[in-house]
């Protein structure tokens, strides 16, 4: 079976980080999320994966063709202007020369429950389309499913309004096709989850929906993604290769990429940081994400931070909730 991974989308919410690294190739635990991906729908019986990518796509091919990144063959179709899911998904199935039933996901999800459980439930159920749910306990900004007690999805609410819904089941962004469905989707730019899902659901037609257990989240947003790593965490860090704590430095529930120095007496607590980061003795790293190459000076604070590649936090400064642009350097004081 194909997969069709959507990764044309411009991250605009993970800025700073997105400026200098595709969404799909932020790091989860050291590890370029799409190769996390690639690997689960393998396991999941997916043989090939077909990239819809935009203008950025052919970083993202490059990476994905290196050698151990992917077990499974993958290739890429450009798109020459955003398609919004559908488009893609349209676009892709039909450059590749997709066949038969398939599957679309979305490019900056994790998953860590079984696909083929779902592929299965789909066959079974004789569905046309088949929708992976998670349950959360607070769906606000996710499209929400309501079944019947067959799991035949029976209407959706897109990205409810705060408040407006308590705990429910959200699309993980996986999804189980069957072919001639792509003929349905709306032509031009268009959202499948806003036209065709919601479209198939008021028609009655067999669209399920199967609820999964287990670690699920997208990269959205930066809280998003530090929530995915307290979760894959627990108590736990995620030490790559060639990183060096001095002696009298902690990383508390954090991960840190490969290359990075953490100095003498500095502290790193749930944060993330990407390859090369140094931070000089006695400095704090708190609840941050700190992408590749930069440097938090000594006896520096950083706390609830998003910092951008290269950037400089000189010493003693205390950047509290910044976002700090690639190659910037803070030298403020913010009240702590
Ligand atoms: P934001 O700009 O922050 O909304 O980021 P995004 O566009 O990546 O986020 P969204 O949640 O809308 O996208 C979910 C997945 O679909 C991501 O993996 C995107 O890369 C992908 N995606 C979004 N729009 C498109 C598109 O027009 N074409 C393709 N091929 N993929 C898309």
């Amino acid at each position: 079976m194909d997969a069709v991974v959507l990764a044309g989308g411009e991250g605009t919410r993970l800025r700073p980080l997105t400026r200098t690294r595709h969404k799909s190739l932020v790091p989860v635990c050291n590890r370029p999320a799409l190769a996390i991906l690639l690997q689960w729908l393998a396991e999941g019986g997916v043989s090939r994966a077909v990239l819809a990518v935009g203008q950025a796509g052919a970083v993202l091919l490059e990476a994905a063709q290196r050698p151990g990144f992917s077990p499974i063959p993958v290739t890429a179709v450009e798109e020459r202007e955003p398609l919004g899911s559908g488009g893609a998904i349209r676009n892709a199935v039909r450059e590749a020369g997709i066949e038969g039933r398939f599957l679309a996901v979305n490019g900056d999800i994790y998953a860590g429950f079984p696909l083929a459980p779902i592929v299965s439930a789909h066959e079974r159920a004789g569905a046309q389309l088949t929708i992976a749910l998670v349950p959360l306990e607070d769906p606000t900004g996710y499209g929400v499913a309501e079944l019947d007690p067959e799991g035949r999805i029976l209407r959706f609410a897109e990205k409810p309004p705060p408040d407006s819904v308590k705990r429910g089941l959200v699309n993980a962004g996986v999804w189980v096709f069957e072919r001639e469905l792509v003929e349905e989707i709306p032509p031009g730019p268009a959202r499948v989850e806003e036209t065709l899902f919601p479209a198939l659901a008021e028609a009655g037609r067999p669209i399920f929906g199967v609820q999964c257990e287990g670690t699920w989240a997208d990269l959205g947003t930066p809280e998003r993604y530090l929530a995915l790593h307290r979760q894959l965490l627990g108590e736990r860090s995620a030490i790559a290769a060639r990183v060096a704590i001095a002696p009298g430095a902690a990383a508390v529930r954090s991960a840190v990429g490969e290359g990075s120095e953490v100095g003498p007496g500095a502290l790193v607590e749930d944060s993330v940081l990407w390859e090369r980061v140094q931070v000089g003795a006695g400095a704090s790293v708190i609840a941050s994400v700190v992408a590749d190459g930069v440097f938090v000076g000594a006896g520096a604070l950083v706390r609830g931070c998003v910092v951008g590649s290269g950037a400089t936090i000189a010493p003693g400064a205390v950047a509290i909730g910044r976002k700090l642009e690639p190659g910037e350097r803070y030298d403020g004081r913010d009240e702590a």
